[in-house]
Parts: structure tokens; sequence; C-alpha cells
């Protein structure tokens, strides 16, 4: 089940506590502290769809690790489906899109009395069910990703050669950069942007330069997959 191992990489560095569950079947509540409340109803839409800034990339951030401990054993790491279940990157980020979701994500579903995918409705509150949803419907083409390797590659030692004492204005010359390249990747599911490492970087730099060693072993981890 585990396909491609390396892929691994940048969810762990940017989710430091990942729990790597994939050995073990139970479903797992997750920790979703530092994103915004919302109704303990689970309303009907991805609250997240047009989130910018900090609360997108908290519900990137969390909404991964959900994913890897929950639902990547069947559906895929980096929701990359090896052929189990279905390939959740192309599930329409609509309204659409999110009934289908909630549907599957609250009542799992049972086939002939067998349980093909497991109810979540007990173990997942609200703000983890939309952070796993944000997560999965910003998820970039990876293909596209790999076929770029190059540039991606040289935006990484630009961001490893930044000094910790760079100026505000060079981290944004980079930051800027980041961002450009990242927003050149589309999401599988039609969503208004695609997040991946090279966003998630460009928002650790702009809250220090300090934060580059981090950033550009993110980026690494595009590169390995
Ligand atoms: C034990 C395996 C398993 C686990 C764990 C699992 N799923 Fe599924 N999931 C499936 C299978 C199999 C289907 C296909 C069911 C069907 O035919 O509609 C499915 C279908 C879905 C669908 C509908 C996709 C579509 O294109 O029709 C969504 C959405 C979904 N799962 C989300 C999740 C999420 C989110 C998680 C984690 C919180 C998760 N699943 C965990 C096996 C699993």
């Amino acid at each position: 089940m585990l396909r491609k191992p390396a892929a691994l990489a940048a969810p762990v560095i940017f989710a430091a506590a990942m729990a790597f569950a994939h050995g073990d079947t139970a479903p797992r509540s997750v920790d979703t502290t530092g994103l915004p409340d919302l109704p303990d109803e689970v309303g009907t839409v991805n609250p997240w769809r047009e989130a910018e800034g900090e609360v997108l990339f908290k519900a990137v951030d969390i909404g991964g690790k959900g994913f890897n401990s929950n639902c990547a054993r069947c559906h895929g790491l980096e929701a990359i489906s090896g052929g189990l279940a279905p390939d959740l990157r192309y599930l329409e980020a609509n309204d659409f899109g999110d009934e289908w979701y909630l549907d599957r994500v609250m009542h799992g579903y049972e086939q002939n009395g067998a349980v093909k995918m497991p109810p979540f409705a007990d173990i997942l509150t609200p703000e983890a069910i939309w952070a796993i949803r944000t997560y999965i419907e910003t998820r970039p083409d990876a293909d596209e990703l790999t076929a770029r390797g190059t540039d991606i590659s040289a935006l990484r030692d630009k961001v490893q050669a930044l000094p910790a004492t760079a100026t505000p204005e060079e981290v944004e010359t980079i930051a800027a950069e980041l961002d450009a390249t990242g927003a050149e990747f589309e999401a599988l599911s039609g969503a208004p942007r695609s997040v991946s490492a090279l966003q998630q970087a460009a928002f650790l730099l702009r809250s220090g330069a300090n934060h580059a060693p981090m950033a550009s072993e993110l980026i690494s981890g595009l590169l390995r997959q």
C-alpha cells in the first residue's frame, strides 16, 4: 500500500507530528487546534474554499494529517489513489462535490453487507472534516510537479541560500516567486487554487527568514516524489 514512500517527506516536515498509521486501521480523531471554530452542525459547503493565508495553510496542514491517518490507507498517500478506492483529487470542488464528500464521510459505504468505507461521523469534528476536504481539493497535479522538477529545484536552491539575516524585501522576492510558480499548478478538483509545498514554503518564509532551512526541506519533499 505504500506506493510511493518518498512522497511522505513533504507532509512529514510541514506537519511535523503526522501520525503514520497505515498499518493501524482504527480511525482516529484529528487535533484541529489553530483552526477557527465551526458550528456543531457540519454544514453543507466547505467553509474554507476561499480561505487565504493562515487559515488556508492551517486547514491544508491539519487536513493532510487527518487524511494520512484516516483515509490514505485506502485512498492513497497525497490522495493519489493506488486503485483501492476512488482518486479523491478529482472530486469536484463545488456544492455537488461537497454533498457527495459529506455523505460518504459521515455514513461510509457498504456493499452486500461488507463495509467498504467506515463512517466517520462519530470520529471527526466539523473542523476536521472540512480541513480534510480542503487538503483533498487543493492537491496539485503531481505529474505536472514532477515535470517541472528542474525549476522547482532551482527555487529550492534559492531558498536554501537565503541567510537568516535576509531583509524582508529579499524574503518577499523569493516568496513571491514561490507563490507564482505554485499558482501554475492547477488543482485537479477545479478548486480556486492548488496548495503545494511551494506556497507552504512561501508562507513559512514570510514568517521569518530563519525558516529558510525548513522551507527548503519542504520543497525538497516535492522533488523526491
Ligand atoms: C477502508 C477503506 C477506506 C477508508 C479508510 C476511507 N475510504 Fe473513502 N472510499 C472507500 C471506497 C472503497 C470508496 C468507493 C465507494 C463507492 O463505490 O462509492 C470510497 C469512496 C469515498 C468517496 C466518494 C468518492 C467518489 O468519487 O465517489 C469519498 C469522498 C471518500 N471515500 C472520502 C474518504 C475520506 C475523506 C476518508 C477519510 C476520512 C475515507 N474516504 C476513508 C474506501 C475507504
